[in-house]
């Protein structure tokens, strides 16, 4: 049976249609990021806009990619949870039409557990049970994944997400946005014991994160204490160091607590998503501490780790289970 599933929860517009095989037909996504990038982050009521403009077309390119009509579409999945709530809206009242209007039955998908359901498509074979790592410009959380459908939260982040600290440092250090590959270049020749930038709960058990205190700190060295925004924006070496110095502080901060929650929960698997592992230096270092525990690192392809529709391949296990939705499904901006 044919899945035709939706993404509307922050600013890729995305449709997809997998079989219940979980074999993906077609995956479009269509991207914001033009229209947010005067603004050095998402904005909420340009995303949601811009979805109700772009969700037909792109279920339409969907389609016709996986050269199915409406009438071949057996079932309708949406990521109703967590979001921007007037972005999840349009992907939720879509798929409740199109459920309705082709009378097949409507799956509501969680964003998150569809980013670790990513490393199951990937890796072509069961991954469960696994830790699972969310690092994206709305997301940094550790989960302990029993099953693909049950979500237990370890530890997630007090203030910005690491994605987010990317595109914040990005911004005040004069870079382009989105700040991650940004961030990701600049630092390259870069010395990254430069600058001593905090490592926010690095001798603490729990599994949290906290980014904050981290962009203040680089305010302050790149501008002083006073943080005269006036002044020009660094450049050259001490632009690398600054950046390099800045990624390796989210760096060890996301491998340390993946270390302290692969030893906490005894998993053989570390199943990451999210738009941050695009970056080298997280794989390299997530490839290091899993190798030294013996455990399994799973990254998807960059494609697969991005906001998309074909993580809601999750749906798959819910049809298994008869687990399918209501028609007054509502979007859910938290699940935790
Ligand atoms: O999952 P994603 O595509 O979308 C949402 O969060 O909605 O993640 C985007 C985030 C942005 O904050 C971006 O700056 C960050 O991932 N990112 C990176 C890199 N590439 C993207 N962060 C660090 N290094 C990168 N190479
Ligand atoms: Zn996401």
């Amino acid at each position: 049976m044919n899945v035709l599933a939706i993404e509307t929860s922050c600013d890729e517009t995305a449709a997809a249609v997998f079989t219940t095989e979980r074999v993906v037909l077609a995956s479009v996504v269509a991207s914001q990021t033009e229209l947010h990038r005067a603004f050095g982050g998402v904005v909420p009521e340009i995303a949601s806009r811009a979805h109700v403009r772009a969700v037909l077309p792109v279920v339409d390119e969907a389609l016709a990619r996986a050269n199915l009509t409406l009438a071949e579409i057996g079932v309708v999945a949406v990521h109703s949870t967590p979001g921007l709530v007037g972005s999840l809206v349009v992907g939720v009242s879509v798929a409740k039409m199109l459920s309705v209007a082709l009378g097949v039955p409507l799956i509501a998908v969680n964003h998150v557990a569809g980013h670790i359901y990513a490393c199951r498509l990937a890796a072509g074979r069961d991954i469960y049970p696994c830790l699972g790592l969310v690092v994206s410009g709305g997301h940094t959380a550790l989960f302990d994944c029993p099953e693909p459908l049950t979500l237990k939260l370890l530890g997630t982040t007090r203030d910005d997400a690491a994605g987010e600290a990317f595109d914040k440092v990005a911004a005040l250090l004069g870079l382009a946005q989105p700040g991650g590959p940004a961030v990701e270049v600049a630092a390259r020749g870069g010395d990254a014991k430069a600058f001593a930038f905090p490592r926010a709960f690095a001798h603490d058990a729990r599994l949290e994160f906290s980014f904050s205190g981290l962009k203040t700190a680089v305010l302050y060295a790149a501008y002083g204490q006073d943080a005269s925004r006036a002044a020009e924006p660094p450049a050259g070496k001490r632009l690398a160091d600054l950046a390099a110095s800045f990624q390796a502080a989210v760096v060890d901060a996301l491998a340390l607590k993946c270390k302290q929650a692969l030893k906490l929960t005894g998993h053989a698997r570390l199943a990451v998503g999210g738009g941050v592992i695009a970056n080298g230096s997280l794989r390299a270092t997530l490839t290091d501490v899993c190798a030294k525990l013996g455990a399994e690192l799973i990254v998807p392809p960059l494609a697969l780790c991005t906001d998309n529709a074909a993580m809601a391949a999750l749906a798959v296990e819910k049809i298994a289970r008869g687990e399918f939705a209501l028609p007054d499904l509502d979007a859910e901006p938290s699940f935790i």
